[in-house]
């Protein structure tokens, strides 16, 4: 028998590719709907559920709620019985899977990433524009899901890793926010406010002030201090990083998950160099990409050029001028960066993680300069 040529199997290898990835594309919807309808929540229980009872409990269509069932059964996320009459047959959420998509405070909760990557979507017709023309998209005219979403998909490592894990693995900065005078901390494009939180948790002496240049995020995060009960020592100001007018003496800094995304970068380092106080400490936390671009890449590679090309280049071409960094910023930009805003040295530090990586800006170089 003839052996196919190489030419279709590679054909038919994307083929199958993409038919695997439209799949996917599709489930992912589902999954979207199920959270943002409330479904996955009805179905905590446990106890095993028609599709009547999940209409009436959801407040959602009967036939709506029997497809949805199939389809989440059919797609592996829910458990059923083997019902021939769809009208009676019963679904289960199992205690795993409820995990992963309700539980906030668990490292696993991924609900958060499908409502970021379908919130990514809808500006599409304004992004095929935008590649025309060159311009971005504002952060803010994406709409709440991305939003939402970001915040959530951060949410469990900022409160259980941050202040546990991430902040005492570096000693001189962990002594400094437990000691006295209580220390002050800028958390900048702090988004929903989530590590500033963690922050203040962590370190009851410590005052946080949150800034972010969204005033949708500024709303969602002041909520979120308030529910935390942390308005006293957590303040949240909408501000741009790249404000030379943003005044304090902080003993941290820090920027999470936000430096690529904003148009000057190098002007908010400036900002944030002059925001420290005497032995203040300036800590940034991106995207834990390749140092050098590689393609065919890895899943990181490419979830990251995902985002980029989707939202976080557009967001950053918004302002003109712009660095136009997008999600893929490697060590080597950032260090570029640093060191244009007048830092002498950036380290990468030592902390472990799949997503990201932690950078120390130093004002003085290796040797102290
Ligand atoms: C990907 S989100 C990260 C938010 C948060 N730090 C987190 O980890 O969840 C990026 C944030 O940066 C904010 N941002 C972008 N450019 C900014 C700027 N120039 N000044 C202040 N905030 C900015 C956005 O509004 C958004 O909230």
């Amino acid at each position: 028998m003839e052996s196919a040529s190489p030419s279709t199997d590679r054909r038919e290898a994307l083929v199958g590719r993409l038919t695997e990835s439209a799949l996917n594309t599709m489930e992912i919807c589902c999954v979207y709907l199920g959270d943002r309808l409330g479904l996955y929540r009805a179905l905590r229980s446990g106890l095993p559920t028609t599709a009547a009872e999940l209409a009436a409990a959801a407040g959602i269509n009967r036939r709506y709620a029997r497809e949805w069932l199939e389809q989440q059964a059919v797609a592996g996320i829910l458990e059923v019985d083997s019902a021939a009459d769809p009208e009676t047959r019963r679904y289960a959420l199992s205690a795993e899977h409820a995990e992963v998509l309700l539980d906030p405070d668990s490292l696993n909760w991924f609900a958060p990433v499908v409502q970021l990557v379908v919130g990514l979507t809808r500006p599409l017709p304004a992004l095929l524009e935008a590649f025309r023309s060159g311009e971005g998209i504002s952060w803010s005219a994406f709409g709440a899901d991305p939003r939402e979403g970001q915040a959530g998909q951060n949410r469990p490592a900022f409160l259980k890793l941050l202040g546990t894990e991430w902040l005492p693995a570096l000693p001189d900065i962990h002594a400094r926010l437990a000691g006295d005078p209580p220390a002050r901390v800028a958390d900048v494009a702090c988004g929903a406010a989530w590590s500033s939180i963690a922050i203040a948790r962590a370190y009851p002496k410590v005052r946080v002030d949150g800034f972010d240049s969204d005033e949708a995020s500024v709303a969602l995060a002041r909520a979120n201090v308030a529910e935390a009960g942390l308005a006293e020592r957590v303040t949240i100001s909408a501000r741009d990083a790249g404000d030379p007018a943003l005044a304090g003496r902080y003993d941290l800094v820090t920027i999470f998950e936000a430096l690529h995304d904003m148009s000057r970068p190098v002007d908010a380092l400036r900002t944030v160099r002059g925001l420290l106080a005497e032995g203040g400490a300036v800590l940034v936390m991106d995207e834990r990409v390749a140092e050098t671009f590689t393609a065919p890449g890895d899943t990181i590679e490419r979830m990251m050029y995902g985002f980029s090309v989707l939202c976080c280049l557009p967001t950053g071409l918004a302002e003109q001028p712009s660095a136009g960094t997008g999600t893929v910023m490697r060590p080597a930009t950032l260090r570029r960066y640093a060191l244009e805003a007048g830092f002498g040295d950036v380290e990468i530090l030592p902390i472990a993680n799949d997503l990201f990586r932690f950078y120390r800006l130093h004002v003085r170089g290796p040797a102290g300069t």
